[in-house]
């Protein structure tokens, strides 16, 4: 069984071990009061069956542990002996009493209740606890349930408490409850003003004996000095976007009402060459939203990641902001607003940015993809997959999105290459049909040697973005989207039907290849992000939350890495929701998952999609001074809590997240 299956299975058991003890105690309670042989009966096969629920709980969570510590710690430290105490009790004193019928009171009908409150406490702590077990939350819930158990004890051993302690205790419990939860929220509100300057080392485990070679002691250095100098040279390359209200007419003639770059969506898409400076000023001309452009999966200088509230103050309408870095790293990103990011990316503030290499013939896709006289004229193309308003589109280069699909002509004999990114907030499944093909490049960063696929599909994770290749054939290709046959990319050269959607398995990008990982470390630092969905406090307000380690933005520790260090960061996702993982800032090499080495030379990701049940293991090279949001690239997770930061030694912020600041970053 997989870890998802296992977590899945266990949520269906932990029901049923609360409902059959709860169940089999008030059954056990009727049968001593109205000595009913039929009742006791009942009784005892409840008790067999939460007996049974309990032994699968523990063999499940056995299970999980072997998956890892962090799937099973809040079951055995906290579930488990709230419910296994009290039912061995049960199944030793009170289930041979009830078969036999005996009189017993408090010692036939009480284990089996209490293990009911047990079982409870159990549900409690899957709603609430999460990786690393809270001691706060495991103490309430151990109290909640012995002070329902203290009372039913006495009830069912004929001393119900006096009216008197009745009363003061569930005062008490209630005075605490009221100022427990005050205090929380209270406490989980967002501060007027946040600011994430780095302090030292929380989160992140320094390996002994490594170390970085960056910032020395002491030394503060300011978001705003890690920046392209201005006045140096002279932008090779210049454009200026300016955010405004706009209605786009898609392909089938509906309008959709939208955010937009210059009136479009996707915004024009920005092309450079390798090496090229580039200036973008951003202007906004939005009528009440603020605005900033984050450059996702480019490594920027840290002042330039556009993040509000902690590399910029975001732009207010009227304002602009002049981006400056120097394109270095050839690849397919993409541009995208970070305030307020997950209506402001639905609502169309995204564009394409692309980075031609200096030699061209590095663009010619993968050997054996050339054409007839071993010049490789590529047909280069950006296609971006986003659902507006209700509808899917795909837009292909600077055309109007089709709410359908999109074509392309191209001569027979062209090397094509693709460049999909898919920016809504979830994963798209795409298939290539009609013709061999190559995963090229995975989040901007070319594969080596990637093989050749017939048929198969691919699942290209929320942010992420798959460079394909192949030689366009006489007949028609198509870039379907979900499996569907009107939704996707109609690339034609000659004549003929459109293929039916590629059916073929979806290819495992962890073992695409032949090459191994070309790092192992030594690390220089541990970090663990374990991923999560439970009760929180969010800025106040319970919710269901996303949650990292626990905690939810802005309380999830920002590890402190320095400048040169290798880190290894382990990604664990204990929930049932896919989480596409985005550092900013940084690529990281993909080690391994679930405890398999990537056999993909070398997989290079911005984004990462980390399902139900996995364990990821990633590289990352600090090389990239400044302060770095991370998070899941659903931006509805973002905003539900998953979100925080790395942050480089002595690097500071002048900009501030949090109510007052105007700065809303997720
Ligand atoms: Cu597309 Cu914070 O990222
Ligand atoms: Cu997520």
């Amino acid at each position: 069984m997989t870890t998802a299956q296992l977590l899945a299975l266990d949520t269906i058991v932990l029901a049923l071990v609360a409902g059959c003890w709860l169940g089999g105690g008030v059954a056990a309670v009727l049968a001593g009061r109205d000595r009913s042989p039929r009742t006791a009966r009942i009784a005892a096969g409840l008790v067999v069956a939460a007996l049974v629920c309990t032994a699968l709980r523990v063999a499940l969570t056995v299970g999980l542990a072997g998956a890892g510590w962090w799937f099973a710690a809040d079951k055995l430290l906290l579930a488990l002996p709230l419910v296994v105490v009290p039912g061995l009790v049960a199944a030793v004193i009170s289930l041979p009493r009830l078969v036999r019928l005996a009189p017993g009171g408090a010692a036939v009908a009480g284990p089996i209740l209490i293990a009911g409150y047990g079982g409870l406490g159990g549900v409690a702590a899957a709603l609430t606890v999460s990786y690393p077990v809270s001691p706060v939350a495991a103490g309430v819930i151990t109290g909640l349930v012995a002070g329902a158990s203290v009372p039913t004890w006495r009830m069912l051993s004929g001393h119900p408490p006096s009216r008197r302690w009745s009363a003061a205790g569930g005062t008490a419990v209630l005075c605490f409850a009221v100022v427990w939860a005050g205090g929380a929220v209270w406490s989980s509100r967002l501060p007027d003003r946040l600011n994430l300057s780095a302090h030292h080392g929380s989160g992140a485990v320094a390996v002994p004996g490594h170390s970085g070679t960056g910032a020395l002691p002491g030394r503060q250095v300011s978001v705003t000095d890690l920046r392209e100098s201005a006045a140096a040279e002279r932008p090779a390359r210049s454009f200026t976007l300016t955010a405004r209200p706009a209605d786009i007419t898609l392909a089938s003639g509906r309008v959709v009402r939208a955010w937009t770059f210059d009136g479009r969506v996707p915004g024009p898409t920005i092309r450079v060459r390798q090496g090229e400076l580039v200036e973008v000023r951003l202007r906004n001309q939005m009528p009440d939203l603020a605005v900033t452009l984050h450059w996702h999966g480019y490594h920027v200088p840290a002042g330039d990641d556009g993040v509000a509230g902690v590399t910029q103050d975001a732009v207010r309408p009227g304002g602009e902001f002049v981006y400056r870095f120097r394109a270095t790293d050839p690849g397919s990103y993409w541009y995208h607003s970070h305030d307020m990011a997950n209506p402001a990316v639905r609502m169309g503030l995204f564009g394409m940015f692309v980075v031609d290499p200096v030699d061209p013939a590095d663009t010619g896709g993968a050997a054996g993809d050339k054409d007839a006289t071993g010049r490789a004229a590529l047909s280069d193309h950006t296609v971006v997959l986003h659902t507006l308003g209700v509808a899917g589109t795909v837009a292909v280069d600077d055309q109007v999105p089709a709410d359908g699909l999109a074509r392309l002509r191209v001569a027979p004999g062209t090397p094509v290459r693709l460049r999909v990114a898919a920016t809504d907030n979830v994963p798209r499944t795409l298939g290539l049909s009609g013709v061999p093909y190559r995963l090229t490049a995975v989040d901007g960063r070319d594969l080596t040697r990637p093989g050749r696929l017939d048929d198969r599909r691919l699942r290209l994770a929320a942010g992420g973005r798959y460079d394909l290749t192949f030689t366009m054939p006489s007949r028609p290709v198509l870039l379907s989207v979900d499996g569907r046959d009107d939704l996707g990319l109609l690339v034609t050269g000659g004549e003929g039907a459109a293929p039916p959607p590629a059916r073929g398995p979806v290819l495992d990008i962890t073992s695409y290849g032949q090459a191994a990982p070309s790092s192992t470390g030594p690390f220089d630092r541990e970090i663990t992000w374990v991923l999560d969905r439970r009760f929180a406090l969010l800025d106040g307000v319970p919710m269901l939350a996303h949650t990292v380690n626990g905690r939810v933005w802005p309380d999830i520790e920002t590890p402190v890495v320095r400048e040169g260090e290798l880190i290894r960061i382990t990604v664990v996702n204990r929930g049932r929701d896919t989480h596409p993982m985005h550092p900013h800032g940084h690529h990281v090499l993909v080690l391994s998952r679930d405890g398999r080495p990537v056999t993909t030379g070398p997989l290079w990701m911005d984004t990462f999609d980390v399902g139900p049940g996995e364990v990821w293991e990633v590289a990352l090279r600090a090389d990239n001074p400044g302060i770095w949001m991370s998070h899941c690239h659903d931006l509805g997770h973002a905003s539900l809590g998953m979100t925080f930061h790395l942050a480089y030694e002595g690097i500071t912020t002048p900009f501030d997240a949090g109510r007052a600041s105007g700065n809303h970053p997720e």
